[in-house]
């Protein structure tokens, strides 16, 4: 039946980062093909590197979701300055990047959405990452429905949500922080404090990256509805938790490749097409496919053993070197003499679309920096991975992947990282009793995800019951 409700229209900012307009993009069009209008808004200097890459790889379309628009979807596209020149290198000028991030990007973005608030009325809503500080007095200003997108796990959500918890039981930022077990935040049955994300295990924590944190968690309490990138069934009581204080859906995952396409990064067809060949050669399950995510550091120690337990293992692997066509961060360097070792064991590609990689039925793991996409994707093509977190939310990802779900193993137990290892945790996850293991335990999550977005799945229901509820709001 029709309603009279109007067409919700939302501005939509995402973090400047890839990890986070990936998602952001895939919700976008998952919005459009159920009704909304979308205003899509990138900084300047990201729409740079998305450009870069696209002309690197002989795509000179400039518009991102030029495939979404043909489809039919109603998704505008806009870009704004963070308040630096194009020519700032924001990775080398970090501290002054972030400074300006807080505290000249909000008046930038107050400036763009009167714009386009006054060339176009029927905007009603405000999407915007959930590390952002200033949605709520905006969506205030702007008389818009604030929606808040958070594209990490539940957990991760409800641990900064109650940071005010760690702080009172000593886990966080005290003088001496208690290193036995997180029993008290409200759906989390229990975390070690090793497990914690990486900023909540600094010892200074009054950096620039805290008071984010810290300023974004206070403004997400003021949201009308909350988003998150991940399956109820999943993480029930998290969610659950969060849901007895404000309206939380949990709508993931919002993949690519899951309805309308939204890739925004182009890949060279024909390494993506050399990729698939090779992997064509190679049987069912045998390849391991190796990346860090687009900003997550990996130091010279490491790189070494990553490489020398690869030879050592010799399991055949497509590894992605330079993953950073969307950051200015430098990219990391593999050991002098690695790549005429491998032969035709290995192939290095500085970039692929990942889901289609790992989609491929010779993948049969995925050794990963834990990085929250890469995760969702795995567990949707069903590989099992080897983790081996970094930063930031990486460690509590870690924590579901292998603890939780048992879908994965831990590639070092214990630092320092060594090739060997590397080659035993590679060997583990590949082949004999405990790769069987693991590929069960995986199918068991793969379907949990799978059916969530089915028609009668959980999270294609959040998703009708949130539309219905925002319209309801903006009435
Ligand atoms: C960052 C943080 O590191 C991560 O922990 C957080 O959850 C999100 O922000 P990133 O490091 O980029 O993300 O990792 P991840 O979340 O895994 O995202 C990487 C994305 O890039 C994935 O969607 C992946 O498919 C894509 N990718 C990566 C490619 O398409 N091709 C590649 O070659 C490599």
């Amino acid at each position: 039946m029709e309603t009279t409700h109007p067409k919700p229209h939302a501005v939509m900012f995402p973090l400047h980062l890839q990890g986070h307009v990936i998602p952001a993009v895939h919700l976008a069009v998952k919005l459009a093909s159920k009704g909304f209008t979308i205003t899509f808004v990138n900084t300047q200097a990201i729409h740079r590197q998305i450009i870069k890459s696209r002309s690197q790889h002989h795509d000179d379309d400039q518009d991102i979701f030029a495939g979404a628009r043909k489809s039919g979807l109603d998704i505008r596209y806009k870009t704004v300055t963070d308040g630096f020149p194009l020519s700032f290198n924001r990775s080398l000028n970090r501290e002054q990047f972030i400074e300006g991030f807080l505290h000249v990007f909000p008046a930038h973005v107050d400036e763009l959405v009167g714009n386009i608030i006054a060339a176009d009325p029927s905007v009603s809503c405000l999407i915007a990452d959930t590390f952002h500080s200033w949605p709520s007095s905006l969506a205030q200003k702007y008389n818009l429905v604030h929606i808040s997108f958070w594209t990490e796990p539940a957990l991760v959500f409800n641990l900064y949500y109650h940071l005010d918890l760690l702080v009172k039981n000593g886990h966080f930022a005290s003088h001496d922080n208690r290193e036995d077990t997180i029993d008290y935040i409200p759906g989390v049955e229990a975390i070690e404090p090793k497990d914690l994300m990486s900023y909540l295990r600094e010892t200074e924590v009054s950096t620039l990256m805290h008071k984010i944190i810290y300023k974004a968690f206070e403004d997400v309490k003021k949201a009308d509805f909350i988003l998150c990138n991940t399956v109820e069934e999943l993480e029930l009581h998290a969610i659950s938790a969060v849901r007895g204080k404000q309206p939380i859906y949990a709508i993931g995952p919002v993949l690519s490749n899951i309805g309308q396409n939204g890739s925004i990064v182009a890949t060279s067809l024909r390494s993506q097409s050399d990729c698939s060949q090779w992997l064509d050669t190679k049987p069912h399950g045998s390849v391991l496919y190796v990346s860090f995510g687009s900003m997550s550091p990996v130091n010279e120690h490491d790189m070494e053993e990553l490489a020398q337990g690869l030879l050592l293992s010799k399991v055949c692997f497509v590894w992605v070197l330079r993953p950073d066509t969307m950051s200015d961060a430098e990219s990391y360097a593999l050991p002098v003499g690695f790549e005429d070792d491998i032969k035709d064991r290995g192939l290095i590609v500085p970039w692929c679309n990942q889901i289609e990689v790992i989609s491929h039925p010779a993948i049969g793991g995925f050794l990963t920096h834990c990085g929250w996409n890469s995760v969702l994707e795995s567990i949707w093509c069903g590989v099992p991975m080897l983790c081996f977190p970094i930063l930031t939310d990486q460690p509590t990802n870690r924590k579901l992947v292998v603890d939780d779900w048992r879908a994965g193993l831990n590639l070092c137990d214990k630092k320092p990282l060594t090739r060997f290892e590397v080659r035993e945790k590679i060997s583990s996850l590949m082949s004999g009793k405990s790769a069987e293991v693991l590929r069960e335990e995986m199918k068991k999550v793969k379907e949990i995800i799978h059916n969530a977005v089915d028609k009668d799945g959980s999270s294609e229901k959040r998703i009708c019951e949130f539309i219905c509820q925002v319209k309801t709001k903006i009435d």
